[in-house]
């Protein structure tokens, strides 16, 4: 076992590039690697690609401790790491549920190809059960090492937004590995998170890969779950947040991730769930994961209800309708716009005629690529300029502390649909607006409780 060793990162990505900064900033001498020059560019000049809070600052740290690069050759990488971790991604196949595992194989090739000696090569993309047992024959039939080279499963769970704080102090570290000397060279890999009093649990390589899909899963289910109370809600005249409010106050099932409103986008939950119940239809246990497809179901039609409510909003028409669309990202804090529930939202006003404005802090690059037909809108103020009604789709902070008879001064018609909970809906309505929200009768109780905050697991 190599005491201290060296460990190149293979993807440079949300999860990979912070992988590679934060184990440099921890002392290891770290090689990031990506097939894409640009990206490469970027990093070894202190860029981060994409939009991270305190990752600019950390990637210039460790840049600057001159323990952390980045190359797009193979060759440096084999020749460099004692320890390989795989970090690309493993997107939704397009026509399919199933993980497109193109860049996965390619990465754990690339490498065994290249190693001669004994080395310990380490996913931690999010992956279908079985992988890494494939991916094991896989190298060991392509290295110069043979069976000298050993493959182990360690997810990830990071947030995108606490990215970070979430690799630096994890809730826990999950070792899937065939060897004790595959877990001695990961405690080694994370000695200093270990130190930490941080939990580890070994096991076998499915479990690890499992681990994470079932904590997706279940992260998804318990969105839904209070999203599927809204929908009684909206049935009954109940209000859904009271409900939140009172069953997180039951310590058995908290208040985290039971937060109801537009429902869960991102690059992992949705395409997690979906390859989940794949996997688990061709393993012969799809009925073991088929509530996962109502989850999913139950997300989506958030997405529709916030336009059957806009629709009603503006009097039961959205051809010629302005809507302001504040938010783009999947969530705050984030410039990734991969099945964002807000997009997806803004999308189909659009499609029924309604004249959008959207506008994002962060992510107005992404969303103009991705959805190039809708309109965009400098700033908050321009996108609610002469609005019919105003959608907050993305829980941003600065949308939180707009000033609702500043905004009032600006639309044509006050009338809100907070789609995020996150407003207050009292103020609004002091100040003239008719304020809507998912799951919430027109004349809601203030809430006295808890206030929301986004989900910073503090
Ligand atoms: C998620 C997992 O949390 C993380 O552990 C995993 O590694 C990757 O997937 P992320 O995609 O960054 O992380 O976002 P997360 O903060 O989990 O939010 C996911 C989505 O759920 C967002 O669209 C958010 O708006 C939504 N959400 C979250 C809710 O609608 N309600 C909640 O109560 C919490």
């Amino acid at each position: 076992v190599v005491e201290h060793p060296r460990l190149t990162v293979v993807g440079t990505g949300y999860l990979g590039a912070t992988h590679a900064v934060c184990m440099a900033i921890l002392g290891y001498e770290v090689l990031g690697l990506d097939v894409d020059e640009k990206k490469v560019r970027q990093l070894n000049s202190g860029v981060v690609p994409f939009f991270e809070p305190g990752l600019p600052e950390k990637l210039q740290e460790a840049l600057g401790s001159g323990r952390l690069r980045f190359t797009t050759d193979y060759d440096d990488a084999a020749a460099f790491g004692d320890v390989h971790f795989i970090c690309v991604g493993t997107p939704q196949t397009s026509g399919s549920a199933a993980a497109d595992m193109t860049y996965v194989d390619s990465a754990f090739s690339e490498l065994a190809r290249r190693i001669t000696s004994r080395s310990l090569l380490v996913g931690k993309s999010t992956v279908p059960t079985g992988t890494a047992a494939r991916l094991t024959e896989t190298v060991r039939s392509l290295s110069p090492a043979g069976a000298a080279l050993e493959v182990a499963w360690n997810p990830e769970f990071l947030r995108e937004g606490f990215a970070v704080k979430d690799t630096l102090h994890p809730d826990r570290l999950v070792f899937g590995v065939e060897s004790d000397w595959a877990q001695a060279q990961l405690e080694a890999a994370f000695a200093p998170i270990i130190a930490e009093g941080t939990p580890v649990v070994v096991s076998d390589l499915a479990t690890s890969e499992l681990v994470k899909v079932a904590a997706n899963s279940f992260l998804a289910t318990k969105i839904s779950f209070i999203n599927a109370m809204a929908e009684v809600c909206e049935a009954t005249g109940a209000d859904v947040s009271l409900l939140a409010q009172a069953l997180s106050l039951d310590s058995r099932i908290g208040g985290r991730f039971l937060n109801p409103g537009l429902g869960f986008g991102g690059g992992c939950l949705p395409k997690d769930i979906r390859a989940f119940t794949h996997r688990a239809d061709e393993l012969g246990v799809g009925q073991a994961t088929a509530f996962l497809r109502e989850v999913d179901g139950i997300n989506d039609r958030r997405r529709t209800r916030a336009v059957d409510v806009l629709r009603e909003l503006v009097g039961g028409d959205l051809r010629g309708a302005r809507i302001a669309c504040l938010g783009a990202a999947f969530k705050p804090n984030s410039d990734d716009v991969r099945d964002a529930p807000a997009l997806h939202v803004a999308q189909l006003l659009h499609d029924e005629g309604a004249r959008v404005a959207v506008y994002d802090p962060e992510a107005m690059p992404n969303a103009r690529r991705k959805y190039p037909e809708l309109s965009y809108a400098d700033s908050a103020e321009e996108a609610v300029e002469r609005a019919d009604a105003v959608a907050l789709l993305t829980e941003w902070q600065e949308f939180r502390d707009a000033d609702p008879a500043a905004l009032g001064a600006l639309v044509t018609h006050r009338r809100l649909l907070d789609a995020r909970h996150a407003l207050d809906a009292d103020t609004y309505r002091a100040a003239g607006w008719e304020v809507r929200a998912l799951g919430r009768p027109k004349q809601s109780r203030p809430l006295t409780l808890v206030s929301r905050t986004p989900d910073g697991r503090d």
